[in-house]
């Protein structure tokens, strides 16, 4: 059976020595001492990895998400290889929504697509809740992983309400969220409704992920900067916030992210976050400004700048780590995912160097 969330926090608030709860990333989160400045990247686990197109070839990208072995193998192989400070659950952000009942499937090359997209009330009222038995693959999953970690801390994460609603609304990836934006000026009772239910699955599959035992959460709103700060707060900024409140007791830091939310990054920590992912657009001294001193801050190297020499790469990182010392707390990060080219070996070199660099 399943522990409470409440359950959770006294692994919180009792740290013993030792263990995820008291592992560099964590005490980064809660802009504790670290021995040294923590490092992860968002897809690590994922294309740039041979191993992972080997255990992958042939099974679909839903279907892997759904097999709690296959999960483990391939959230654990970039901690294997590069030694990095935390493993992020292999799975994506429609699990959930797939589970509530939404007909979509993942395209490669493309992206999550949606079957038939919701535009109406009546759209609304045929996505589902979920209950944790949707979802216990991933229960079993993350179960599974927290006992191979052992002290390396386990990320668990959804979507974001509006990023979701982005796919679903549009019916796939979309550049200008035309049909999105449009929804949300043109019918804000339908737009309200759907948000509020994508509130509910991702809290849901949230809590499944933190009684399992997951040491920290992420919040992806990765298309949050396609919205003026007006249009954030009044339409989307509620809706994350019920998301990350609910979570605040759970134990387990919380981080929220975006992708060009220069404009976004005060009300992003508003909504309840402990951490605020950066891209790289943003230097984290001017990010850490905006966002205040009672959180802390993820990123931000350019995954653009992997591809370039080394002496470059290492500049770039020594001074994101320069502009981080203004943070009350940093975990080293891309500003958005690995790029499927990228050479894995510049990413073990990545986190070596940030190690050595951070290590007093
Ligand atoms: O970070 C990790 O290593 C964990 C795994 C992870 C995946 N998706 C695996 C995945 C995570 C955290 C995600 C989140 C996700 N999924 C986001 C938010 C993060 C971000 O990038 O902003 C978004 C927007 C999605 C939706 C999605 N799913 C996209 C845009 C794509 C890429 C489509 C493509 O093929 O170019 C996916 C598919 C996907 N999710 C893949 C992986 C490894 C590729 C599938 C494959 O290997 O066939």
């Amino acid at each position: 059976m399943t522990t409470t969330t409440a359950g959770n926090a006294a692994r919180d608030d009792h740290p013993g020595p030792g263990g995820p709860a008291d592992s560099p990333f964590v005490r980064a989160c809660r802009r504790k001492p670290v021995p040294h400045t923590p490092v992860w990247f968002m897809r690590q686990a994922g294309r740039s990895l041979p191993e992972y197109r080997e255990v992958r070839a042939g099974i679909p990208m839903l279907e892997s998400c759904r097999r709690p072995e296959l999960v483990t193998e391939i959230t654990l192989q970039p901690v294997r290889r590069h030694g990095v400070d935390a493993a992020i659950l292999f799975s994506d952000i429609v699990v959930p929504v797939a589970a509530a009942g939404v007909d979509l499937d993942i395209v490669p090359g493309t992206g999550p697509v949606v079957a038939e997209p919701v535009r109406t009330l009546a759209d609304v009222d045929r996505i589902r809740a979920i209950d944790p038995s949707d979802v216990s693959f991933v229960d079993e999953a993350v179960r599974l992983l927290v006992a191979e970690l052992g002290d390396t801390p386990l990320i668990g994460f959804a979507g974001a309400p509006f990023t979701l609603a982005s796919y679903l609304v549009e019916g796939g990836p979309s550049r200008n969220h035309v049909r999105t934006k449009a929804l949300m000026h043109g019918a804000p009772d339908v737009w309200h409704a759907l948000l509020g239910r994508l509130t509910e699955i991702t809290l849901a599959f949230l809590r499944v992920q933190i009684d399992a035992g997951v040491s920290a959460v992420q919040l992806f709103d990765s298309w949050a900067g396609a919205l003026s700060e007006a249009d954030y707060r009044r339409f989307v900024l509620p809706h994350s916030a019920t998301v990350l409140g609910a979570l605040a007791d759970a134990g387990v830091p919380r981080i929220h992210f975006g992708v060009g939310t220069a404009e976004l990054l005060g009300a992003m920590g508003e909504a309840g976050a402990d951490v605020v992912g950066v891209d790289w657009r943003t230097p984290l001294d001017a990010a850490t400004v905006r966002i205040g001193p009672d959180r802390a801050v993820q990123g931000n190297l350019d995954p653009a700048v992997l591809f370039a020499p080394w002496e470059v790469v290492e500049a770039e990182v020594r001074r994101v780590l320069g502009e981080a010392a203004a943070a009350p707390g940093h975990v080293f990060n891309l500003g958005h995912g690995v790029l499927p080219e990228t050479d894995p070996e510049v990413l073990t070199r990545v986190v070596a160097l940030v190690h050595e660099a951070t290590t007093s």
